[in-house]
């Protein structure tokens, strides 16, 4: 487990900025590489599937981040490298490996720099629509290097909800009470993609119930605050970005926020306690 620091000190953001786009890049041209239908895949002992350009990825951002900060931590869905540092880097190398060796291209690169459990920089890039999402702590969330912002939408009413991974919730009593407000499901196999629509305001709202290491929404946490929204736990908690999550929420809006946390918690299991 990574250690705790005490102390946090203040790093540019600029220099890693411009290298976790550049890295991410580098990653959306080796996804487009091997995109087609039926791509060829193995399963981990999770269950979720593994392609080629998975690991391609997850071994050019080790080999990456070596060169450039050698004193950092990498964690990452098909390997990492931990030391004793200040900074982890939390990669998922294709977020929506099950779409993305269908064909379809809802999937996303993911990274995130974390301090002291805390994400202070994320960039997602989305290949195929050439969507660069970025954002740094204190500093707003962009898309292409314009501002984006989250949707003032407040009510359940009419909203629209992703949700990915079913297999967290204990029962499905939450999908009667936003049946009732006619709220509109979307399911895109890859849950950050969905965080970024909800960074940019075409989703009011993201469940992700799983309880799983943090790389499905370190740099969501960022980039959808950045972007106005608001993010926690399933029941609310704020949590560290560098051990497993207790599964991630993301709303457009505060009030938005409450109002998913209520119409979930029937259907939310007892969580572990973070560890420490
Ligand atoms: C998956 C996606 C998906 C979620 C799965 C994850 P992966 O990530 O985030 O939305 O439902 O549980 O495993 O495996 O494609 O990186
Ligand atoms: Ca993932
Ligand atoms: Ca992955």
């Amino acid at each position: 487990m990574l250690p705790t620091s005490r102390f946090v000190t203040m790093m540019p953001m600029s220099e890693p900025l411009s290298f976790a786009k550049s890295l991410a890049l580098e990653a959306g041209a080796i996804m487009l590489k091997h995109f087609s239908p039926g791509l060829e895949h193995t399963v981990k002992e999770d269950r979720t599937p593994l392609t080629r350009a998975d690991t391609e990825i997850n071994d050019l951002v080790l080999a990456r981040i070596e060169a450039a900060f050698p004193e950092h931590s990498v964690l990452g869905e098909e390997g990492s490298r931990i030391k004793e540092s200040e900074y982890l880097w939390v990669v998922d190398p294709i977020d929506g490996t099950s779409p993305y060796m269908r064909g379809v291209p809802t999937n996303v690169f993911s990274l995130a720099l974390v301090q002291d459990g805390k994400p202070i920089l994320g960039v997602v890039y989305d290949p195929y629509m050439k969507r660069m999402y970025h954002a740094v702590q204190g500093t707003g969330a962009y898309m292409n290097d314009t501002r984006i912002h989250t949707s003032a939408h407040e009510s359940l009413d009419e909203s629209s909800i992703a949700i990915d991974g079913f297999r967290g919730f204990s029962n499905l009593e939450f999908l009667e009470t936003l049946r009732n407000s006619n709220s509109r499901f979307l399911s895109f196999g890859s849950t950050i993609y969905a965080h970024m629509l909800v960074a940019s305001g075409q989703l009011e709202g993201v469940i992700f119930p799983l309880v799983r290491p943090s790389w499905d929404c370190a740099s969501a946490k960022i980039i959808v605050e950045e972007a106005g929204g608001r993010t926690s736990d399933l029941v609310g908690k704020s949590q560290r970005y560098d051990r497993p999550v207790n599964g991630f929420i993301s709303a457009g809006s505060a009030t938005f926020h409450e109002a998913l946390l209520t119409a979930i918690a029937p259907s939310i299991p007892d969580l572990p306690v973070q560890p420490s």
